[in-house]
């Protein structure tokens, strides 16, 4: 909670508009996965709607996030306030049909007429590919929502098949992308900025980004501030962060509303070292990046 009148939460949201949508993004998304079960309800729309009074005013999750109950939860707190929001949801469905019962399930759960913006969720190898841009797929699904105006952007979202989103990319007129772009991924080497990220902006889409925190790795770190500082200057228009309490909350807003500087490069090298060893250590988590890129 803000104490003083001194206290960086109380400052302006930094805000940069989402190419295509015309949306002027708040620099953080908030994001989905943690309030989905891993706390109670009551507990999930305080911290969203503490987001919102904070100048968050974009936010993300998906429909398989704890089956629906992100989706829900965040349905609960945007009650009288939607006008004022960006709403981003994701399908893991790859066929047309299987799409479109998805996003009746996502309306009905947000109690949202209209979704801002919809993912493909989780974009994989070749296979899935082939099958995202099939006949009768979740492409075709989307597309005809859009034309309906019950959706009104496309996205892809992935997290280490990089050619297959940048062929998607290239392939299909998407709207935007969600990909990785935390300084834990840069540590060991893998990063979406050579290829994707350029071919994005090329199309003119907004990119957004996620594991800023390495999908919970930072609480190992000495500090979260230089892992904000490193994906804030990245070419990305608005950050997912996940979190479970206001207190996490609250750290990131601090720091973003501070605006801080990039990184020097001599603060780098002991970074990445950092973001390595707590990898290295990593006790399988959410996924098990040494194995699948060293
Ligand atoms: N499209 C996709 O395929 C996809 C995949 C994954 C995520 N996402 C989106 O991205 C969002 C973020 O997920 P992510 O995986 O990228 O996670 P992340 O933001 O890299 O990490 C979030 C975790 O970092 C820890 N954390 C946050 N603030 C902290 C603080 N102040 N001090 C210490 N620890 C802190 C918490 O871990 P603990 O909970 O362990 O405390 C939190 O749950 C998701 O909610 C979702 O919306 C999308």
């Amino acid at each position: 909670m803000a104490t003083s009148s001194s206290d960086p939460l109380l400052l302006p949201m930094p805000c940069r508009e989402l190419p295509r949508t015309g949306w002027r993004a708040s620099r953080l998304t908030v994001g989905g996965v943690k309030w989905d079960s891993h706390i109670p309800e009551a507990e999930a729309v305080a911290l969203l709607r503490r987001a919102m009074d904070l100048g968050v005013n974009t936010f993300d999750t998906a429909r398989g996030y704890g089956k629906g109950e992100s989706e829900r939860r965040l349905g609960l707190a945007i009650r009288g306030r939607r006008q004022d929001l960006f709403l981003s949801t994701k399908t893991t469905e790859r066929s047309r049909d299987g799409a479109l019962r998805d996003l009746d399930a996502s309306v009905e759960a947000l109690g949202a007429d209209v979704i801002d913006l919809i993912y493909v969720h989780a974009l994989d190898d070749e296979e899935d590919l082939r099958k995202v841009l099939g006949r009768d797929s979740v492409l075709d699904a989307l597309r005809e929502a859009r034309e309906a105006g019950r959706i009104r952007f496309l996205g892809v979202s992935g997290h280490w098949f990089k050619d297959s989103m940048e062929t998607l990319i290239r392939e299909a007129d998407l709207d935007a992308i969600l990909l990785p772009v935390g300084l834990f991924n840069r540590a060991y080497g893998y990063s979406y900025f050579d290829a994707v990220v350029p071919a994005a902006r090329e199309r003119g889409m907004a990119v957004l980004g996620m594991k800023v925190f390495g999908a919970g790795r930072v609480k190992h770190a000495a500090s979260i501030e230089p892992y904000l500082r490193y994906s804030l200057h990245q070419d990305v228009d608005s950050l997912v962060i996940g979190c479970d309490s206001i207190a996490q909350l609250e750290a990131s807003v601090r720091a973003v509303k501070c605006e801080p500087p990039p990184l020097r490069d001599a603060e780098l090298p002991g970074l990445e070292a950092e973001a390595l060893a707590i990898t290295r250590s990593w006790d399988k988590g959410e996924f098990d990046w040494v194995r699948h890129y060293r």
